[in-house]
């Protein structure tokens, strides 16, 4: 058989451990697999760049960050029909039986827009996807996103930083949290981190409440901004500044956007292990010539339910439409 492993959208950490895994699987249980990486996510696909992975090519790579295949961003494949036949088309002519994928909410689309044209042309290729991003935005009623609690564990880390200085100084902080228009990082790290506010996309901020909150606490303030909230930090900065001044509270304002460093460094070992149980039970179903289909799996061990892509890439069949009532409840009793 031959297969080809591709890493989709954002790069999250996790995506090395799945690659790895695919190849690694693929080698062992059937030493005559051919196994090729696609170079830059989609874009590989669409100009048929290639590498020939071997189990030395993927050594050491389980825990680093990013992904080793790169990734760059083809917002066109999702409307452009002309690239969608191009890829379908090379996938049939480089005679792959299996595609391995591993993205985000874009990728999950834009494989399912490509499966729709191999069953149309009769094309033999099978496609897999897994959910890889930080923002656990891919089809989250069945389980987080491989590299979400990576990038969770970053955060925290640096909100504990911010929290060092900004409890020195008495400061208020304002960061800002990646995670597109899913608020998840950013409530999520809000509550490990035990932060006293996180600003939602969407969400009708009580500014003057919030000044309020910061007149009575004696130390650090850190309100966590989610990416897809109207507002700026500096907008944000401004209209709390000029209640302060209003109102004579005295608390500095600092800001911080944590956005890119959250995506990188090393993979949480969940995701180390999520990864590698997903891509391998992939490789075990393909050798028994599975269809396509969307991986979702909880936890390493547990048996991943396989959903057809094209309710995969459905958002309004298989994501929650904000965060989920019991963890705001949760949120809100850590106070
Ligand atoms: O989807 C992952 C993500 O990191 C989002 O949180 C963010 O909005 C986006 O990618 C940033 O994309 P880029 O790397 O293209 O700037």
């Amino acid at each position: 058989m031959k297969f080809a492993v591709l890493t989709g959208g954002g790069d999250c950490s996790g995506m090395n451990a799945f690659v790895r895994a695919v190849v690694r699987s693929s080698l062992n249980i059937h030493p005559e697999t051919s196994v090729i990486g696609v170079l830059d996510g989609w874009k590989g696909l669409i100009y048929n760049n290639y590498r020939k992975l071997d189990k030395l090519s993927v050594a050491g790579i389980t825990s680093a960050g990013g992904t080793i295949l790169g990734t760059v961003r083809v917002p066109e494949l999702a409307t452009d029909s002309s690239l969608l036949e191009t890829t379908a088309r090379n996938l049939h002519d480089n005679r792959i039986d299996y595609l391995f994928v591993c993205g985000g909410n874009g990728s999950i689309k834009a494989a399912n827009a490509i499966l729709g044209l191999i069953q149309s042309d009769k094309i033999k290729t099978k496609i897999l996807c897994a959910p890889g991003s930080i923002d656990n935005d891919v089809c989250n009623e069945y389980g987080s996103s491989i590299g979400f609690y990576s990038a969770l564990d970053k955060s925290l880390e640096m909100l504990e930083w911010i929290r060092d200085t900004a409890s020195s100084h008495r400061r208020v902080y304002l960061i800002k949290s990646m995670g597109r228009a899913s608020a998840y990082l950013a409530f999520y790290a809000g509550i490990a981190t035990g932060a006293e506010y996180v600003i939602t996309p969407g969400e009708d901020v009580d500014f003057e409440k919030i000044a309020t909150m910061v007149d009575e606490r004696d130390r650090d303030t850190r309100i966590i901004v989610a990416e897809g909230y109207e507002q700026d930090l500096p907008q944000i900065r401004e209209t709390l500044e000029t209640i302060f001044k209003k109102r004579d509270i005295r608390h500095e304002i600092r800001t911080v956007d944590m956005s890119y460093f959250q995506r990188g460094g090393n993979a949480a070992v969940t995701d180390i292990l999520r990864a590698s149980w997903v891509a391998y039970r992939m490789v075990v179903d393909a050798f028994n010539k599975c269809d396509s289909g969307f991986y979702t799996a909880y936890y390493t061990g547990h048996m991943p339910r396989v959903i057809p892509l094209n309710i995969a890439a459905d958002d309004n069949q298989t994501s929650h439409p904000g965060i989920p009532e019991a963890i705001i409840d949760l949120a809100l009793a850590l106070r």
